[in-house]
């Protein structure tokens, strides 16, 4: 539905987004993660049709961006990081002055109007003003706005930033429910775990380059590389440390006296083993993308006990995608 190709992006000398390859299937949700400056923004406004490319293409439904962006645009709906114009107005007018930009007229207009009020929850405030709405409400009239003409795809930058907790779950929920209406959308954030929920493919861009494209399930076992286990066990420490090392894919075993679990008025070592490489299994991933055999870090426990060991404390670092995003865009990874 959406492709790049070698998508490029200059301003002056300075070079925004460098040879950017996207492919987003249909009714694909995409996260497009990436810090500050990286080229989210320039990114989606090239393919909301609002800014040219230095070089290469974007294609939305078949169409080429800056050819066709006629065509393109009754499709696509943009969601800006900022409110922007026209706040001066009540919320129904507000809606009804842009679906008539839309050329939806008459009892159609009233109707439409109506639905997306219903689906952003802005019913309450149809007669309010809208600059009297919260910043969360603002950010759903945001994305009703864009829902007038019904586009097949929504593109949305950071459409949960600065928004409260509460807010942001409730933009969650609009999300999703936009996409079980069958709506692709790519959707900006810094705000990774909520992406994860919601996303079924993410790209992380970092400095205008795109350092991983892919299933949510894969940006994660990327970042798994170099993990970190914790154990203790009740004795011969030295023996489970040499055991452990032997594992595959463990690149170090280190033991640190003092820093376990009490058992009997003493503190007993923590083993940290660290490994070199995907674990797959300890997530449910399946097998290593390149075929090395690995330690299933979630078999560990069972081959201490088979050795004689007694486990007092097995602990996984924690991955989630927060931690994911951070090793793919400090380069460890890739
Ligand atoms: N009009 C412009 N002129 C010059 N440089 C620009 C312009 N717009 C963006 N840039 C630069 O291009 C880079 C990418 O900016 P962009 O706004 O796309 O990043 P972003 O990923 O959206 O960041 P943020 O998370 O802060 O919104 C930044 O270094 C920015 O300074
Ligand atoms: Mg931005």
């Amino acid at each position: 539905m959406i492709e790049t190709i070698n998508l490029t992006k200059k301003y002056g000398d300075f070079t925004a987004l460098d040879n950017l390859n996207l492919a987003i299937n249909q009714g694909d949700c995409f996260g497009f993660i990436g810090p500050n400056g990286a080229g989210k923004t320039t990114t989606i406004k090239i393919l909301a049709t609002l800014l040219k490319p230095s070089s290469g293409q974007a294609m939305i439904d078949g169409l080429t961006v800056g050819y066709q962006n006629r065509q393109i645009r009754p499709i696509i709906g943009y969601v800006p990081d900022f409110m922007g114009a026209y706040t001066d107005m009540v919320v129904v007018e507000y809606l009804e002055f842009f679906a008539a930009c839309y050329s939806i007229h008459g009892k159609k207009r009233k109707q439409v109007v109506q639905d997306v009020l219903d689906l952003t929850d802005l019913n309450y405030k149809a007669t309010a003003e809208v600059n009297s709405l919260s910043r969360g409400m603002q950010q759903r009239l945001s994305v009703a706005r864009v829902l007038l003409h019904d586009p097949k795809v929504l593109l949305m930058d950071e459409p949960a930033s600065g928004l409260d907790p509460r807010a942001r779950v409730e933009m969650r929920e609009l999300l999703k429910e936009l996409k079980r209406m069958g709506k692709t959308i790519v959707i900006s954030s810094h705000i990774l775990p909520e992406l994860a929920e919601m996303c079924n493919t993410v790209g992380i861009i970092e400095r205008g380059q795109l350092l991983f494209s892919g299933g949510v399930a894969e940006a994660v076992k990327r970042a798994k590389m170099g993990q970190v286990v914790q154990v203790a066990v009740t004795g011969r420490h030295q023996q489970a440390a040499e055991l452990l090392s032997k594992l595959p894919g463990v690149t170090r075993v280190q033991i640190n006296e003092g820093q376990g679990p009490q058992m009997g008025g003493v503190t007993l070592p923590l083993i940290q083993v660290n490994f070199d490489g995907m674990a797959p299994g300890s997530s449910g991933t399946g097998p290593a993308a390149n075929g090395a055999a690995r330690q299933d870090l979630s078999d560990i426990p069972n081959i201490l006990i088979n050795n004689g060991f007694r486990l007092a404390q097995f602990t996984e670092e924690a991955v989630n995608l927060e931690t994911a995003f951070m090793r793919l865009t400090k380069g460890l990874v890739q």
